[in-house]
Order: structure tokens, then sequence, then C-alpha cells
């Protein structure tokens, strides 16, 4: 029995298959159309799941489309059913099995709480909206996920930090990772804190309550300001974002009394707030793609609730690899920087080994040099990728080394001056852990450990600026020769 999960017709539409409740496969459709966030599915991508899976006999969708529909009315988006119409819109891709739907939150939830190791956690699920939430609170237990709380739009975290990612001229739903990372450079203490705060009102049901619709964002909000003003914004969003998601999780606590936590929803990608939970809960499990690509999975799992062992988020194209680990570890010592693309794709929006750019991450001129081959914003960290045993030598870690695997949470580093290329401003870096499990990458980081005595490496991922990370050989070779720089496959 084969079974597709699918999350799109939104943005960034992703696959997930599961061959007799097993996880097999899931990836972005970007990958494969090379579109950014691609909102849509692609024949590339269907053709090469139902080749090596089979054909479908079942697709669970990750939300419901006649509900958003209604609340796209209700928002003055007009009535247009037809794009929301599922059923026709899998057809257009050869697709015509039986279509099972599922809330938009719920499947955030299960592909969270399912994949976590937690029969009794709390599962926080924090976005931009749903069909009408957009912020909901669930008890796992036992396999069950009940709903204790839920928020409905307009009152929405997610849409007021989109919303003020937009106001700083970055693109909304796709770049508040961007603003995230500005944060560091501005002072939240300055004007805009306080002015923000009138965005936010009180009703004494809802943990978040904005006194505007932000839908459509808010480009006329303080029209007065000055370019250099969008640092101090994004600090002061941070630094309000942090807040209410302190908030957020102690009501999660109170509902429930459990001693672990699930986040999930786009607003689980904050990893300058994600520490925070460990002040709340115990233990803290994020699913390496929390956002709605990772719904498809969720979606499935919220029918079946079935658990997923999860070991590893490389579920995607699999390009295995060809090159020896000691000829990439020479010339790393060599050259300093290489790309490295092998193995099975990373489902999720973060490179974690396997299409990645690595680099020396010691010497004072390496961050400029891969910003200058990545083209991006100097105010964006690189992230160390480290052998998992040494990390706490090297970074304050909060929870256990292993809860840092997929790089969600930022750590300060205990020597800052010794690896400037993967420290960020305010001192902290994006640590990425890679345990001892026989992967290419555990491999490659050992080799280079043993040959140099740095135990980690830059690690940032290898797309060109405004597509999307290398999928296989071909994507890998256009890389290189756009960027001059070798990629080790
Ligand atoms: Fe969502």
């Amino acid at each position: 029995m084969i079974t597709w999960g699918i999350s799109a017709n939104s943005h960034d539409a992703a696959l997930a298959v599961f061959d007799d409740n097993q996880l097999v496969f899931a990836s972005h459709s970007e990958r494969f159309s090379g579109k950014k966030n691609d909102p849509d599915l692609c024949d590339g991508l269907i053709t090469y799941a139902a080749d090596r899976w089979g054909s479908p006999n079942e697709v669970v969708w990750y939300e419901k489309p006649w509900v958003k529909t209604l609340r796209q009315w209700r928002a003055g988006q007009g009535f247009n059913h037809r794009s929301n119409n599922i059923k026709q819109y899998l057809k257009n891709y050869g697709i015509s099995v039986p279509i099972d739907y599922q809330w938009h939150h719920k499947s955030h939830a299960a592909a969270g709480y399912y994949t976590s190791k937690f029969k009794d956690a709390a599962v926080v699920v924090i976005d931009a909206i749903g069909e009408f939430e957009t912020l909901t609170i669930w008890h796992g237990k036992d396999d069950e996920l009940k709903q204790v709380y839920s928020q409905r739009y307009p009152d929405s975290l997610g849409l007021w930090y989109s919303a003020m990612t937009q106001r700083c001229y970055l693109k909304p739903n796709e770049e508040e990772y961007i603003l995230m990372g500005m944060a560091a450079y501005g002072d939240p203490d300055k004007l805009y804190f306080r002015m923000m705060y009138d965005f936010f009102g009180y009703n004494h049901k809802n943990i978040i309550k904005l006194n505007n619709n932000l839908h459509r964002g808010c480009r006329d909000w303080a029209p007065d300001l000055v370019v250099n003003d969008i640092f101090d914004i994004a600090a002061a969003t941070q630094a309000i974002y942090e807040y209410q998601f302190e908030k957020i999780l102690s009501k999660a606590k109170k509902l429930t009394n459990a001693s672990n936590v699930v986040i999930m929803g786009g607003c689980a990608l904050n990893c300058l707030a994600n520490p925070i939970a460990y002040r709340v809960f115990e233990q803290v499990w994020i699913m390496p793609n929390p956002g709605d690509a990772g719904s498809s999975i969720g979606a499935v799992l919220a029918k079946t609730k079935q658990r997923v062992d999860w070991t590893t988020c490389s579920l995607g194209y699999d390009m295995g690899q060809k090159d020896s680990l000691e000829s990439i570890v020479d010339y790393l010592e060599e050259h300093k920087i290489c790309g490295w693309a092998q193995g099975a794709a990373e489902f999720g929006p973060r490179a974690l080994g396997n299409r990645s750019l690595l680099a020396d991450p010691r010497g004072s001129t390496i961050k400029d040099k891969v910003n200058a081959i990545k083209q991006r914003q100097e105010f964006r960290p690189f992230a160390p990728i480290i052998l998992e045993e040494l990390a706490s030598d090297y970074f304050d870690l909060c929870g256990s080394s292993s809860d840092h695997r997929y790089m969600q949470f930022i750590s300060r580093c205990r020597d800052p001056k010794s690896f400037p290329a993967i420290v960020h401003r305010d001192g902290t870096s994006r640590v990425q852990t890679v345990p001892n499990n026989g992967s290419k990458i555990r491999q490659l980081l050992e080799l280079w450990f043993e040959k140099t005595g740095c135990p980690m490496l830059l690690n940032t991922s290898l797309n060109i600026k405004g597509q999307p990370m290398v999928n296989d050989i071909k994507d890998a070779k256009k890389f290189e020769t756009c960027y001059l720089v070798k990629v080790f496959t």
C-alpha cells in the first residue's frame, strides 16, 4: 500500500511517500523543478516517486481546501473554489486516487508528535494561518492528539512576524529568517519596540490578540523610518516574538502539565527563540521541517497515528557518493572551501551535510570568501557542523548535544576568536551536531578532525543565489561552473 502525503497549491510544495506506513521518501518540489519555494507539484518529483516506489493507492492532503476557501472569501480575497479543487489539481499531474483531507494544524501537530520520542508531550503549533487557526496547543498522549487550545485568524503571531518582515523590505512567508539574522545588528530598545506594542491588544480568551488584521501586511506603518532603522525593527520584532513565544509555552505547560514539548509550524524555524522552550519544559523536539512542507508527512501521520522512528532527514533524491573522503579532506585543507553533494537530499530548509558548501571555520577571511561565493548579505551567519561528543567543549548548548542535530537552536560559542567564520554578531552559532552514526558526513568530520585537530567545519547550503539547493549531479556541475568552486559528489 503506497500512500502519498501532499502539501501543495500554496507555497513550498512537498511530497512524502509511505510504503505500508513506513516513511521512505520526502522532498520539496523546488528541488526537482528548480523553482525556489515552488508552490506546486512538478512532473520530475511525481515521476521520481512513482518510478521508485510505485503509484499511490491513496493521497492524504495536508489541509481542508473548502474551509480555506471560506476563510479566503471572508478575508476579502474573493470566492475561488476552483483554485482549491484538489481533486482536479491532482488530476493535472495524473493522480486520480481517493483523497483524504486533514486539518492544517493537525497535520503540523502530527508531524511533530509522531516523529518525536515522547509518549506524553505538549504540542505547540504556531504559523501564519491554516484554514482559520493560527495557534494551537495539543496534548499528545499514548499516540493520541487532543486539541486543548485554538486561536483563529486574524490574531496571529506568525502573520505579525511576516508583516514586519515585509515592512523591512523583505519577502513575507519566505525571508523571515533574514529578519531574524538582522536582529543581532539592531537595538531592540529603541523607539520601535514601544511603537510595535501597539499592534497587540488584550482579550481574556486569546494568548495573542492583534489590534489590526495584518493579512495584507503593514506597509504604511512607521512611514518615517529610514533604511538603517530596519535593524532596530528586526531586533524589536525578535524581542517581542520571544516574549510572546514564552507566554505561549507557559500556557501549553499549564494546559497539559507535560514535561516535554513539541514545537511546530513555520515559527518553529526561529532558532533564536527556540532555546526559550528549555526554560519551560525539560525536553524539546522540533521536527526538522516544521513548516507546511513537513505537513506532507504530518497529514499521513494525522490519519494513521503511526509513529516514525526518526533518525535522519535525508529523505530526498539519492545521488549516492563516489569521491573518496580523503580527497575531499585534502582539498579542504589546501583550498579551505569546497562543495559536497552526496546521498539522499535533506528534507527541510537546511543543508545538513548532504548538499553543503563546506569550509574551514578558522581564519579571518573565510567568512568573506564564503559570503562572496554565496552572494548574500554579510549579516547572515554561517553554521558550524561538529562531532556531537565534542560540541559542548566549544558551545554552551541548551538541552543535550543530541538535541542539536538539525540546527534548530542558537548556542554561545566559547571561543569565537578561533572560529570567526561561524560566530554571529551576537556571539552565537547555529550549531549542528553529528552523532556517531556511520553517515558520510560523520566520516568526513572524523577524518578532518584526525588531520587538523579541528572538530568542526563551516556548513552552508549548496545553492546558487535565488535557486533551491542542489538536488542531483547536473545541479552540482552547474554550481561548480557558476561559482568556480570544486563540488565533490
Ligand atoms: Fe502552516
